[in-house]
């Protein structure tokens, strides 16, 4: 503290009048007040108060002043200079508190989210009915033991025809149903292939049997898009060999496929038909789990009570033959699915053409 005995009192103020102190207090008390309004940072404040009651600020002077007053004058005049004190502090704290809550509410402001304001919603996709329908049947047949294989979509007229015993002059290989890319004699001829079976000849040639397969993937023909047609669509081929797979087998086998897939309850029949690469070769129908093969209003079979879903039969020895296998130690199954049909026939749906429009209210029926 600053030695101030022997000093006057402040100049301006008589300590020892209360008149004068009351006169000086009150105009330091005015001052606070409007400077206090006036200061609009914490540190403007900060200033203020030490003008007014810090240790060099006027109030600190005529505290000083007391030590030289008379006894019996200096706990008036020093209870004057202590509310007065006391008065400006309160005054400077109330501006404090003030600023601070000025500061908290633009802090808030600056840092507020509009929760009405709209905002991009980023839409999470899914898997295409399409390829749920391929996972689907892929797994049903991995759970009975078989394996996922895959081959190429620009094939080899060999694997496409040759090797899955078709003949030269079948009207598959006219270029008013296949799509070629190359022409060539068999051996380097190629094509869009025509149906998922090459990846049969494709799997045999490379690993020995027995061979438990389904093979997904998309099929190429020369078609015009209408309800029932797509020249790009999927089928699933299914391969079975082994020492002595019999007809029981592949229709037990469907059959299952038929239950994990359609429910249950649903029956399977079977009719004669022709396909190079199996002997004898036959189509696979499947009872409408929709009317449970009941209903002339049904329109998910039209009221037969059947719905056609695949091709199958047992494979031909000359199919063995050309992939170096030995009919004589060994015999198979095959069947190929498409996978439109199969998704049309389990969901209603009538027209194939909603597969390749990526119409959102379509595919969202289906999120997989
Ligand atoms: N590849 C035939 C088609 O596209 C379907 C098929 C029928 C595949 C019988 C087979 C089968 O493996 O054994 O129509």
């Amino acid at each position: 503290m600053t030695d101030t005995r022997g000093e006057p009192p402040p100049a301006t103020t008589n300590l020892g009048d209360p008149m004068d102190l009351a006169a000086t207090l009150s105009e330091l008390r005015a001052r606070a007040t409007t400077e206090a309004a006036a200061a609009s940072s914490p540190e403007a404040l900060g200033a203020v108060e030490a003008d007014l009651v810090g240790p060099r600020s006027p109030i600190a002077e005529l505290r000083r002043g007391l030590g030289s007053l008379d006894p019996s004058e200096r706990a008036a005049a020093g209870r004057a200079i202590q509310e007065a004190a006391a008065a400006i502090q309160e005054t400077i704290a109330g501006r404090r508190d003030e600023l601070e809550a000025a500061a908290r509410a633009a802090r808030i402001a600056a840092e507020a989210i509009d929760v009405t304001l709209d905002y991009r919603t980023l839409r999470v996709g899914g898997l295409h009915l399409i390829q749920q329908v391929i996972d689907e049947v892929s797994e049903i047949f991995v759970g009975l033991g078989y394996k996922v294989a895959e081959g190429p979509e620009a094939e080899l007229s060999w694997y496409n025809f040759d090797a899955l015993n078709t003949p030269p002059d079948h009207p598959g290989r006219l270029e008013s149903d296949t799509m070629y890319l190359d022409y060539g004699s068999a051996e380097d001829e190629m094509l869009l292939r025509a149906h998922t079976s090459p990846i049969q000849a494709r799997y045999m040639e490379q690993h020995p049997p027995p061979v438990y397969i389904v093979a997904p993937g998309k099929a190429y023909r020369n078609d015009t898009i209408d309800a029932t047609h797509l020249p790009v669509f999927h089928q699933i081929e299914g391969l079975a060999v082994d020492e002595a797979i019999t007809f029981s087998d592949l229709k037990g086998t469907l059959a299952e496929f038929a239950r994990q897939y359609f429910g249950p309850k649903t029956k399977v029949r079977m009719r004669p038909h022709y396909f190079p690469f199996t002997e004898p070769s036959a189509e696979l129908d499947v009872s409408c789990f929709n009317c449970d093969g009941g209903s002339s209003a049904c329109r998910v079979c039209k009221g037969k009570g059947w719905l056609e879903m695949l091709g199958c039969g047992m494979v031909d020895p000359n199919v063995f033959v050309a992939v170096g296998y030995d009919p004589d130690q060994v015999s198979g199954f095959a069947f190929g699915v498409g996978v439109e049909r199969l998704a049309m026939a389990r969901h209603g749906i009538e027209n194939m053409r909603m597969f390749i429009e990526n119409d959102l209210r379509f595919l969202t029926q289906f999120p997989g």
